[in-house]
C-alpha cells in the first residue's frame, strides 16, 4: 500500500527512483510524485498512474540531482488527485515528506496546525508531518532531531521518508508498522517500502525494525530508536534477481506468474527432506516439543492467503487430527479467540506485511500462542516477529491478484501439516513419503492445467458479458471456488460468488436463471456424487455449467455443458491444480473486458492499513 523509494548516492537519482517506483507500482497507483534535490527541492507529481508522471517529466524535463525520493499512492486521506499526491512540503518548501500508512490523530493535528497559521495545500495526513517537522526545525536542531520530536506526536501505523534542502545528502526514514527497507549498494543507499525497488542496484538489504529512525547517506545508514539510542540491525542477502521481477516476454505479470507456478512449486518443495528421508524445516525455529504439546491450530490470513488457509485446514485436520480454526485476520483479533501456549497460530501472508495479519499474529503472541509465519518475503515484519517461518520461495509476485503465491502458500502449508504429523506421530513415515511423491507430481500437473489456456480463452469469450457468476465446490473444491470467484471479481469487476455447493439450495440458488455461468469444481473425490447432484440442481434452473473435472471423466459431460479436464490429483492437493484454469478464466475475461489485470482498480498488493 503506497510505494516509497529514496536514493542517495553518486549517480543521477531520478532515473533510479523512477525505476524503483515502476517496480513498486503494484503497491498503489492512484497518483505518483518525486522530489529531487539539487540545491533546491523540485517536486513533480501527477494524479493517475506512474506513466502520467513519466510523461510530465519527459515533457518538462528531468530535474537533476543525486538525492531524490518518489511515491506511488493508494489513497486513504483525500481523493487521488494531483493536490493530494506525495511528496508534500512544509510552508517553507524546504522539507519534503512521503508516507505509507495512516496518521490516526490527523484531525487534531490538522486543527492545531491550521490554528497556528500553517497553509495546508492538501487533504492528506502526510502533509501534516512536513509542517510538524517545520515547527520543530524552527525550535533549532537538526533534521533528524526534528523528525524524532515529530514522531512522538504521531499516532497510527506508518512509514515515512523525509528530506530537506537544508541538509542535502540525507534521507530520513521512520518505521511504525508499515514496511521499510534500506538497500545498501556500492557508495549508495536506497530506502524503499519493498525489496523489488532496490533490486538492480543491490541485493544487500537491511529491514528497518519497528520504532526505528534511519539516517541514510551515500556512505551507509545509521539506525536509532525514538529516544536516539543507536542500534545495529543485521543485513540480509536477497536471492531474487531482477529478471524475476520483469515480465519476461509475457503481456502481463499476472500471466507470467500463472505460468511460473510449476517452477515456483518446485522451489517451495526443494530441500525439505533430509538424508533420512524425514521432513526437515530449517527456519521453523519452534521446537518439536512445543509442537507436540499443541492441541489446536489457528490459521489467520487475508484475501487469497485466507483461501490457502482454508485448504490447509482440511490437510492439517486430516493428517494431524488437530482441530483447526481459520479466521479472516481482521476479524480474529476482535473476537477474543481462546489462545494459549498449547494453541499454534499460523499466520499466512505472501508479503508478510499485511497489517491485519500482522496484528492478528501479534495478538496471538501476546496470548502466548507460538506463532508460525508462512510468507514469501525474507526480512518481512511477519517473518521477523514470528517464532518460526516457512518461506514459500515463490520469487517476487508483482501482479496484484495473487496466483503463484496461492499455489505455494498451499504447498508450504501441506509441508507444515505433514511436519506436524511427523513430529506428533499421526502419520506413518511411508504415508508422508507417499504424499511427498504425489506433491512432487504437482508441477507437471499444473503445467498440464496451464495448457488448457486456449480452451479457457474460448469460454471467456462466450461469457465475457455475464455480470453474475457463481463458483461452487465441496470439500477442498470449496476454497478453490472461493479463490476462482475472488480472482474474477478483483480483476474483471463483475460480480462473482464462491459458495459451498451443498449450501446453494439455502439461498443463492435463487440467483440462478437462464444463462447464468456456474463454475463447478467437480474433480474426482469422496464428495463427487454429491457435487454431481448440486450441478444438476443449477442446470435444472437454466445455468450454463463450466465444470473443472478429472481427465477421463465421462459422467460429468452428461451434466455440464462445458468441461475443463485437469489431471487426477489427491483431493487434499487438488486445489493447487484446479485453481489454474480458474485463474486463466478470470485473466481472459478481464482482458476481454479491457481491465488492467496487473493493477486492478481500488486494490493494492500489500495492504498496510487496517
Ligand atoms: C491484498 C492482495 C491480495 C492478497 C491479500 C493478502 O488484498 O490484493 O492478492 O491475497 O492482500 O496479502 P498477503 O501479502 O498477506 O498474502
Amino acid at each position: 500500500m503506497c510505494g516509497i523509494v529514496g536514493y542517495v548516492g553518486p549517480d543521477e537519482a531520478l532515473p533510479i527512483v523512477l525505476e524503483g517506483l515502476r517496480r513498486l507500482e503494484y503497491r498503489g497507483y492512484d497518483s505518483a510524485g518525486v522530489a529531487v534535490l539539487d540545491g533546491d527541492l523540485t517536486v513533480v507529481k501527477r494524479a493517475g498512474k506512474l506513466s502520467e508522471l513519466v510523461t510530465a517529466l519527459d515533457e518538462d524535463g528531468h530535474p537533476g540531482g543525486t538525492v531524490a525520493m518518489g511515491h506511488t499512492r493508494w489513497a486513504t486521506h483525500g481523493a487521488p488527485t494531483h493536490r493530494n499526491a506525495h511528496p508534500h512540503l512544509d510552508c517553507s518548501g524546504t522539507v519534503a515528506v512521503i508516507h505509507n500508512g495512516i496518521i490516526e490523530n490527523f484531525q487534531q493535528l490538522r486543527a492545531r496546525l491550521e490554528k497556528e497559521g500553517h497553509t495546508l495545500a492538501s487533504e492528506t495526513d502526510t502533509e501534516l508531518v512536513a509542517h510538524l517537522i517545520e515547527e520543530r526545525l524552527r525550535d533549532g536542531g537538526s533534521l533528524v532531531e526534528a523528525v524524532r520530536a515529530t514522531v512522538r506526536e504521531l499516532e497510527g501505523a506508518y512509514s515515512l521518508v523525509v528530506m530537506s534542502s537544508e541538509e542535502p545528502g540525507l534521507l530520513i526514514g521512520v518505521k511504525v508498522a508499515s514496511p521499510l527497507v534500506v538497500g545498501v549498494g556500492a557508495g549508495e543507499s536506497i530506502l524503499a517500502s519493498d525489496i523489488p525497488a532496490v533490486l538492480g542496484r543491490t541485493t544487500t538489504v537491511i529491514p528497518v525494525d519497528e520504532g526505528r529512525i534511519v539516517e541514510v547517506r551515500a556512505g551507509g545508514a545509521t539506525f536509532s530508536d525514538f529516544d536516539g539510542a543507536v542500534v545495529h540491525p543485521d543485513s540480509i542477502e536477497v536471492d531474487w534477481d531482477t529478471a524475476r521481477a520483469e515480465k519476461g516476454g509475457f503481456d502481463t505479470f499476472m500471466l507470467k506468474e500463472i505460468h511460473e507456478q510449476p517452477s515456483a512449486i518446485r522451489d517451495t518443495l526443494v530441500g525439505r527432506v533430509d538424508e533420512l528421508r524425514r521432513l526437515a524445516l530449517d527456519d521453523l525455529r519452534i521446537s518439536d516439543d512445543v509442537l507436540r504439546e499443541v492441541n489446536k491450530v489457528f490459521v489467520v490470513a487475508c484475501g487469497t492467503a485466507y483461501h490457502s488457509g482454508l485448504v490447509a485446514k482440511y490437510a492439517i485436520e486430516h493428517w494431524t487430527r488437530l482441530p483447526v480454526e481459520i479466521d479472516i485476520a481482521s476479524e480474529f483479533r476482535y473476537r477474543d479467540p481462546v489462545l494459549g501456549p498449547d494453541t499454534l497460530t499460523l499466520a499466512v501472508s505472501q508479503s508478510g506485511e499485511t497489517i491485519d495479519t500482522l496484528e492478528a499474529a501479534r495478538h496471538a503472541r501476546r496470548q502466548s500462542s507460538p506463532l508460525l509465519a508462512v510468507t514469501n518475503t525474507v526480512g518481512s515484519s511477519l517473518a521477523r516477529e514470528a517464532d518460526g517461518v516457512i518461506y514459500m520461495h515463490a520469487g517476487p509476485e508483482i501482479g496484484v491478484a495473487a496466483t503463484k503465491t496461492f499455489a505455494t502458500q498451499m504447498v508450504s502449508q501441506y509441508i507444515l501439516a505433514m511436519y506436524l504429523a511427523q513430529v506428533r506421530g499421526s502419520m506413518f513415515p511411508e504415508e508422508i513419503a507417499e504424499v511427498l511423491t504425489r506433491m512432487a507430481e504437482l508441477p507437471a500437473q499444473v503445467e498440464r492445467a496451464i495448457a488448457l489456456d486456449a480452451q479457457v480463452q474460448e469460454l471467456a469469450r462466450r461469457f465475457q458479458d455475464s455480470r453474475d457468476w457463481l463458483f461452487i465446490g465441496r470439500h477442498t473444491g470449496y476454497p478453490a471456488a472461493l479463490e476462482g470467484a475472488l480472482k474474477l471479481k478483483e480483476i474483471s469487476y463483475v460480480h462473482a460468488e464462491g459458495y459451498p455447493a451443498g449450501e446453494l439450495k439455502h439461498g443463492p440458488i435463487a440467483l440462478v436463471e437462464d444463462g447464468v455461468p456456474v463454475v463447478a469444481v467437480a474433480t474426482t473425490c469422496h464428495v463427487y456424487p454429491k457435487m454431481l447432484s448440486n450441478i444438476q440442481e443449477v442446470r435444472a434452473r437454466g445455468a450454463e455449467v463450466i465444470a473443472v473435472a478429472t481427465e477421463g471423466d465421462e459422467q460429468i459431460r452428461g451434466v455440464a455443458q462445458h468441461v475443463l479436464e485437469v489431471p487426477e490429483t489427491p483431493e487434499l492437493l487438488s486445489p493447487v491444480v484446479v485453481t489454474v484454469p480458474l485463474q486463466l478464466l478470470a485473466y481472459h475475461v478481464a482482458r476481454l473486458r479491457g481491465s488492467d489485470v496487473d493493477q486492478p482498480r481500488n486494490l493494492a498488493k500489500s495492504v498496510t492499513v487496517e
